[in-house]
């Protein structure tokens, strides 16, 4: 039995937790964060996070071999192995800011193991997505004490999404593990290992050096990101040409060669990880000498932006140039369906833009209300928070659709028709709806790179 610790309790450190602790009872694990609430709310039955499956998941194990809480120094005492699962966000200030990683809380938990461990060998497990090398300066901090704690630094990086979490930890495409090329490090990295086989085929457990282990996450998250900023700069053309993007994203991912996945054109892509890894990876191209790369990764960044925009100022165009007084309702606030987080979502921009033309914003999402009144708590204007459906699209004059909700599909378009201001659009940002039927009722409707459906 070993005593497991993963230091971050967050959208990756709790659902990776709970099903390391559903699958392997023989150890204890414990998860401890700095946010009181945090923990309150992983203790309770509203956890602080929504994920499918993952409430089910925690009160299985959670007082049996799973365990939260917030004291970081005793809990490090006994651990054997340490997941450190801390933010790495865009550093905002000094060098780099704007692009690079900022390490802070990083280099914190590295000193708080550093000061508490007592085991005499300890794996230290890289859990966080950090910039290829981070593992060095993980081990020259460990090393620079007194302590007689031997330490291993392993990486592994996740690859889950939030919305699938539970599914992709329980099924993973590939587990992977990064050590260190000798006799200590390949143990370290198979005791890591020997947890995932649990319920992981051995050959999808893929074992590495640290820096390819490092460098693989970075460059998963550019590659995805990437599609998707493809097949929406081809959205714009599509509505130049008649061409309908959804046609095209089948036809080309029906090339085996390229495959089906993350074709699907959207207002740009969100979350709390595309937009900070892809410049993060810019920036260490930067960094390395390597500023043509910089520029061609970071392009990726910059067609994600002017998606959102372009976005926007389509709402902008179609209602006559001029919103102020208007209402412009939004049908979600997530960055994607199935979470309630909404950070770097497009609807923070989108709002930014409405408001900034008087339009009054109604924003309805079924779980991301709670983080929507913070993201826009500075924001000047008109805009309120509705928690039904009905009441957010009554009187206004457009839809904007930013997230894909199952269950705005089954809404009642007809009743919202009737209730919304003529003329009626609707802006789909995720070609989510039924946009002949919406037509039929009366709607102009907008969708992305598809030809628009206007009565007027
Ligand atoms: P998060 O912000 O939800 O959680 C991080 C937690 O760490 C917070 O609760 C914070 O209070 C805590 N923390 C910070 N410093 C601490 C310290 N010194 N001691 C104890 N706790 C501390 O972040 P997240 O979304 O879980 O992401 C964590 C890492 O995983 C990031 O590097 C991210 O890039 C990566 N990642 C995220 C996802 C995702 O879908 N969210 C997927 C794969 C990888
Ligand atoms: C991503 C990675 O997929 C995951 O492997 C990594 O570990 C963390 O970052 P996540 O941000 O949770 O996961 O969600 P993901 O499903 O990747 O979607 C990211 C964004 O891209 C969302 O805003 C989504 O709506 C958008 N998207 C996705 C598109 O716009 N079009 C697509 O075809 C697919």
């Amino acid at each position: 039995m070993s005593n497991i610790l993963c230091i971050g309790a967050g959208y990756v450190g709790g659902p990776t937790m709970a099903i390391i602790a559903k699958n392997c009872p023989e150890h204890r694990i414990t998860v401890v964060d700095i946010n009181q609430e945090r923990i309150d709310r992983w203790n309770s039955n509203d956890l602080p996070i929504y994920e499918p499956g993952l409430l089910e998941v925690v009160q299985q194990a959670r007082g049996r071999n799973l365990f939260f809480h917030t004291d970081v120094a005793q809990a490090t005492t006994d651990a054997d192995i340490i997941f450190v699962s801390v933010n790495t966000p865009t550093k905002m200030f000094g060098e780099g800011a704007g692009k690079a990683a900022d390490l802070q809380f990083w280099e914190k938990t590295a000193r708080d193991i550093l000061d508490n461990c007592r085991k005499p060998n300890v794996i230290v497990v890289e859990k966080s997505t950090l910039p290829v090398r981070t593992a060095e300066a993980m081990a020259r901090i460990l090393e620079s004490g007194k302590s007689s704690t031997k330490f291993s630094v392993v990486s592994n990086p996740e690859f889950l999404a939030e919305g699938t979490a539970i599914e992709d930890l329980t099924t993973p495409d590939r587990v992977l593990i990064g050590g260190g090329q000798n006799e200590t490090g390949r143990k370290a990295a198979e005791t890591v290992a020997e947890l995932y086989a649990h319920w992981v085929p051995r050959e999808r457990i893929l074992l590495t050096n640290v820096w390819s282990s490092e460098l693989s996450k970075l460059v998963a998250n550019a590659m995805l990101a990437q599609r998707i900023s493809s097949v929406n700069s081809i959205s714009a053309l599509c509505e130049r040409t008649e061409a309908d993007i959804a046609e095209v994203s089948k036809a080309i991912g029906m090339d085996t060669r390229i495959g089906s996945k993350f074709l699907e054109a959207s207002i740009g892509f969100g979350g709390s990880c595309f937009r900070k890894d892809i410049l993060h990876l810019s920036y260490l191209c930067e960094y390395y000498g390597l500023p043509e790369v910089a520029d061609y990764w970071a392009s990726v960044v910059h067609i994600n932006e002017w998606q959102t925009d372009r976005f926007f100022q389509s709402i902008l165009h179609q209602l006559f140039n001029t919103l102020a007084g208007k209402a412009i309702a939004l049908l979600g606030f997530a960055f994607k369906q199935d979470t309630g987080d909404t950070r770097d979502s497009p609807a923070i921009p989108l709002c930014e833009k409405l408001l900034g033309e008087h339009a009054k914003v109604r924003v309805h999402d079924p779980k991301a209300l709670e983080n929507a009144r913070i993201d826009l708590k500075d924001m000047q204007g008109d805009v309120r928070f509705v928690e039904d459906v009905y009441e957010a699209l009554d009187g206004a004059h457009a839809i904007a659709l930013v997230t894909q909700w199952a269950e705005y599909r089954e809404l009642d378009f007809e009743r919202i028709y009737n209730k919304m201001v003529k003329p009626a659009f609707i802006f789909d940002g995720r070609n989510h709806l039924e946009h002949e039927k919406l037509f039929e009722i009366g709607f102009n409707v907008f969708p992305l790179g598809k030809p628009p459906l206007k009565h007027v």
